[in-house]
């Protein structure tokens, strides 16, 4: 049987390291794929080219499905974000971010069995990179909401949640201030809910849905909202459970999906073979789901978590002293002994 084409972006910073480590374990598990390496991020730049390459795009266009590294953007200055980019060109309009509570990982958070999934909208808001300066002491940034960008968002989060069994949805909004754009989303939120029957349908105000995530988080389900509140909504969920370096996500499209981790290329500890790779493996595995490659997602993910609860090979982030080679070791020996 001739293997499927699957994208790779090895990005910047950490970006080479956890991807080489993820698909090693994804080929020691006996995953094969025609892994085909494309260009984005410093590398892009510097030959002077866009952060995220037409070319690129096209290829990914093409293959229908990619995992990615981190890519580097510089703040308030420099060039424009390759994810942005990727994830308007393709249309990726959902950003699945699952944050669940792995045994033996400690944090303040230890004692709860949390499983949330943030279902943020990936394409329009104030990431839709619409700023000017009228004035050199003033700036403004553009709000984009469209009603079709919030009901498929919203259809998506109910969808998600039927199928996986899931119980409860939760708008996260600030429509008591951004009466607009915010009140917009959670109309078509409560429209697309009266199909839902099944499924419990609330919101929350995204001020409180922090407070109350960091006092009684295992209370909430799925959340669904905007583009930015998701962005910081995700990585407060990735504190709880453990921290960025175990967080994956998928951004998906009617047509393209791309499996990245939450966090970002972490230029702090590049090149010095400590990074955790289990949020990159870990947005692997949602690839492995979405390509019906179940019983390898099941086999890896419980590596990781026999890894974890056993406490003693494991990345700095997680109090250990492993390198990531170390760790990828012993995920490995758990995955062919299973
Ligand atoms: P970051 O997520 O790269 O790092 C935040 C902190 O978490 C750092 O202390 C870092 O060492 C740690 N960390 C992150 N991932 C880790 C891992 N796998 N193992 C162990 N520790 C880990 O966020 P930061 O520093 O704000 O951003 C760095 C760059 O990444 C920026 O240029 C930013 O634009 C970019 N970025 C890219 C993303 C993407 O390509 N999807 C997403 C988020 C940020
Ligand atoms: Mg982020």
């Amino acid at each position: 049987m001739s293997k499927r084409d699957i994208a790779i972006i090895p990005g910047d910073g950490i970006g080479p390291e956890i991807m080489d480590a993820t698909l090693a374990i994804l080929e020691s598990v006996g995953f094969e794929a025609n892994w085909i390496p494309l260009e984005a991020g410093l590398s892009a730049v510097e030959k002077g080219l866009p952060a995220m390459p037409p070319e690129t795009i096209d290829r990914i266009r093409e293959i229908g499905i990619a995992l990615k590294s981190p890519t580097t953007t510089p703040s308030g200055k420099g060039h424009s974000s390759a994810n942005v980019a990727l994830r308007k060109a393709l249309d990726l309009f959902a950003n699945v971010r699952p944050a669940r509570s792995l045994p033996g990982v400690q944090g303040p958070f230890a004692h709860k069995d949390l499983d949330i999934i943030i279902v943020r909208e990936n394409t329009e808001d104030l990431y839709a990179g619409i700023e000017f300066q009228p004035h050199p002491d003033m700036a403004q940034g553009v709000k984009v909401i469209t009603r079709p960008g919030c009901h498929r968002i919203c259809l998506y989060a109910f969808g998600m949640a039927r199928r996986q069994q899931r119980k409860r949805v939760t708008a996260v909004h600030k429509a008591n201030i951004m009466k607009l754009c915010d009140g917009m989303f959670l109309e078509e939120f409560y429209r697309v809910a009266a199909d839902f029957p099944d499924i419990q349908a609330d919101d929350i105000i995204v001020d409180n849905c922090c407070m109350q995530l960091v006092t009684r988080p295992e209370q909430f389900d799925v959340f669904v909202t905007e583009n930015l509140y998701g962005d910081i909504v995700s990585d407060l969920c990735a504190g709880l459970v453990g921290g960025l370096g175990l967080a994956p996500g998928a951004n998906i499209g009617i047509h393209h999906a791309v499996f990245e981790a939450v966090h970002g290329s972490a230029p702090d500890i590049a090149g010095k073979g400590v990074a955790n790779p289990t949020a990159l493996l870990f947005s692997s595995v949602m690839m492995l789901r979405h390509l019906g490659e179940y019983e390898m997602a099941d086999r890896i993910t419980n590596s990781v978590m026999r890894v974890c609860e056993d406490g003693k090979c494991l990345t700095g982030d997680l109090g250990g002293r492993a390198s990531t080679q170390e760790y990828i070791a012993e995920v490995m020996q758990h995955a062919k002994a299973s």
